[in-house]
């Protein structure tokens, strides 16, 4: 069925994504050789690549994660791209056991978004920053993603996507709070163009499958897989394509 995905499988394509936004951030910034770089919740691939480059041989990528199974598909990825600069940990962001002031660099995309508690989060990445570090924060902004034709099946399911989040504590619209969030952030949003055949037109598909348990809490089994129904009839029509929700990128010296 069209956009059933594992959340590994995802988080990858996710990632593939916003890589280019991701390497435009780090040009920003400046060259990062002989750095240290955590990735905050990198799951299955994150900043991995980005960092390993961006830190260079000298340097060091540390990927961290609180779930094994996202460690491992990690650890798969850096074995099978031959990531010679990265090491993964496992990790909890609300109870860090990483070393504080031992970063130059911290990232964290989609983290505040799904978990909340984001006063919280900056102050475990601020206490891990090295005094003068970057702390890099790339979080969702919805008002962009709509598709052409229009799609209501499939603006109702990203409703009930916002919503899931909101009731698990968390928000799905965090990009816009970053500028609030850090002092005074330098900013810049990333959309994509979807054409009809770009896997990431299914994101609201696949964003159903992982947050299934929660949905079906919402609406029912009935009405989910009617919408369900509804919306990949929508997102096959090969006329249809789409633009994604924003990437809200901040970033600033800790
Ligand atoms: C939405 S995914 C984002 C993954 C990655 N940052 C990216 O942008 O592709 C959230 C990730 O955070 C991890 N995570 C959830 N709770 C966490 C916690 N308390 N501490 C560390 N990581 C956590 C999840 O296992 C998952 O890999």
């Amino acid at each position: 069925m069209a956009g059933r995905v594992s959340e590994t499988e995802r988080l990858r394509v996710q990632s593939g994504v916003w890589e280019p936004a991701g390497a435009r951030v780090l040009e920003s910034i400046g060259p990062g050789d002989g750095l240290r770089a955590l990735d905050v919740g990198c799951g299955p691939m994150g900043w991995l690549r980005l960092l390993n480059v961006w830190v260079g041989p000298g340097g060091r990528a540390v990927g961290s994660d609180v779930q094994a199974g996202m460690l491992e598909a990690a650890r798969e990825m850096v074995r099978a791209e031959k990531l010679a600069n990265v090491e993964l940990v496992e990790d909890d962001i609300f109870a860090s056991a990483l070393e504080p002031a031992s970063f130059d660099l911290v990232h964290a995309r989609f983290q505040l978004a799904p978990l909340g508690r984001a006063e919280a989060q900056v102050a475990t990445f601020r206490r891990l920053l090295k005094p003068g570090g970057w702390l890099v924060l790339e979080e969702p902004d919805t008002a962009s993603w709509r598709f052409v034709p229009e799609a209501p099946a499939a603006m109702e399911l990203i409703g009930l996507i916002v919503r899931s989040f909101a009731l698990a504590g968390g928000d799905f619209d965090a990009g816009r709070s970053l500028r609030w969030l850090l002092a005074r952030p330098e900013m810049c949003a990333a959309m994509e163009v979807l054409e009809p055949n770009d896997p990431y037109l299914q994101a609201p598909l696949q964003f159903a499958s992982s947050l299934e348990p929660r949905l079906l809490e919402l609406v029912g089994d009935a009405a989910l897989a009617d919408l369900r129904q509804r919306v990949e009839a929508e997102l096959s029509d090969d006329a249809r394509w789409g633009t994604s929700f924003a990437l809200i990128q901040a970033w600033e010296r800790n």
